[in-house]
């Protein structure tokens, strides 16, 4: 079976950019969200972005302006919003991104367990909790992976595809293909704390904070130390703000309370206080760094 309609539950931070992917893979899109407001917000998204990426086009001589608007259009027309999560009863996959907190994402895998059809696979962009339990909540585990996708989903290329001991092996091919359809490069992972990528990089973004706490260095030297000296686009601070507090203490405290033993996972006091503040980062408007937009002020 090849996945031709694609849900995608939650538009935000990283639903936006999931829904814009596949239909960019020429896969229909149903994107749901929880109010008026956020879909908006979130369509408005991907709006902004696609006239970004047809301008480049041109810009690039890879496409006329002609071609560019019909890549929009294009693009566009085959993404639908809407508040009804019953629209989503006939996709081929759907994919969840909505809050980093477990028993939310649980309760949604058992409402969509019970109105998609039986073929339906289903898929958690989670960056911390385990695929396995939503999965059992869903009430069809051989029919669910994981698949994590990065932040900016239309710039970074990696796909983490999760498969518990419990997933199919032709769902976790179809789930495969799916990122590869939609530009992306698979890697394949076990469902374990953080997979691959935020099992090494959410650590590193925690001792950033520490020593930010203990103040060791400023915000902006540590970050320029790490780009000048490794190399990175962005330094640890600021990928924070890129992620947001919020989700970045979600998946802390997920971590602290599941695993208390290991030494890797500790909550920074400075990033409570920030959240608490309501201080999130880019998505505020102020995290550690205050911005304009997506840019830095
Ligand atoms: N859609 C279309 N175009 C976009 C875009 C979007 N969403 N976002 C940026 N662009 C465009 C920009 O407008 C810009 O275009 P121009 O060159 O025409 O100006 C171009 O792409 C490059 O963007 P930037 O100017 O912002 O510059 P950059 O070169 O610094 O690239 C970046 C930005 C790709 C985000 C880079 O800084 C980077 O790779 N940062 C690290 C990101 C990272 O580590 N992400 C992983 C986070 S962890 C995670 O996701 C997992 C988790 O579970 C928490
Ligand atoms: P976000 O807060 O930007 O977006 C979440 C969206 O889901 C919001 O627009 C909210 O209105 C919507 N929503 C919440 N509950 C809903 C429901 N029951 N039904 C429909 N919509 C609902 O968050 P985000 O940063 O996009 O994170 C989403 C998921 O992706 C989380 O699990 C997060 O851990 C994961 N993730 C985040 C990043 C990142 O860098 N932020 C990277 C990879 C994965």
């Amino acid at each position: 079976m090849a996945i031709r309609k694609v849900g995608v539950v939650g538009c935000g931070l990283m639903g936006h950019g999931i829904v814009q992917v596949a239909a960019q893979g020429g896969m229909q899109v149903v994107a749901v969200e929880s109010d008026k407001a956020a879909l908006e917000r979130g369509l408005g998204r991907i709006d902004k972005s696609l006239a970004k990426l047809a301008e480049k086009q041109v810009e690039k001589g890879k496409s006329t302006p002609e071609q560019a608007k019909a890549f929009v259009e294009k693009t566009r027309g085959l993404i639908k919003g809407t508040l009804d999560k019953k629209d989503l009863a006939d996709c081929d996959l759907v994919i969840e991104a909505i809050v980093e907190d477990l028993a939310v994402k649980k309760a949604l895998f058992k409402e969509l367990g019970g109105l998609c059809k039986p073929s339906t696979i289903l898929a958690s962009n989670t960056s911390s909790f385990p695929i396995g339990e939503m999965a059992a909540a869903s009430g069809r585990p051989e029919r669910m992976v994981g698949l994590h996708f990065f932040n900016p989903v239309q710039l970074m290329r990696l796909v983490e595809v999760v498969r518990t001991d419990r997933t199919d092996d032709d769902v976790f091919a179809q789930a495969r293909a799916f990122g590869e359809a939609c530009g992306k490069s698979p890697v394949s992972c076990k469902d374990t704390p953080g997979f691959v990528v935020n099992r090494l990089l959410v650590p590193y973004m925690t001792q950033s904070l520490l020593m930010l706490e203990r103040g060791d260095a400023s915000a902006e030297d540590i970050d320029t130390a790490m780009q000048l000296g490794c190399g990175h686009p962005m330094g640890p601070i600021t990928l924070t703000d890129y992620v947001g507090l919020d989700t970045t203490l979600a998946i802390l405290k997920g971590w602290v309370e599941r695993y208390p033993d290991e030494p890797a996972f500790e909550i920074p006091k400075i990033l409570e206080r920030k959240v608490k503040e309501g201080k999130l980062g880019r998505k505020s408007g102020e995290g550690f760094f205050k911005w304009d937009g997506d840019k830095k002020a």
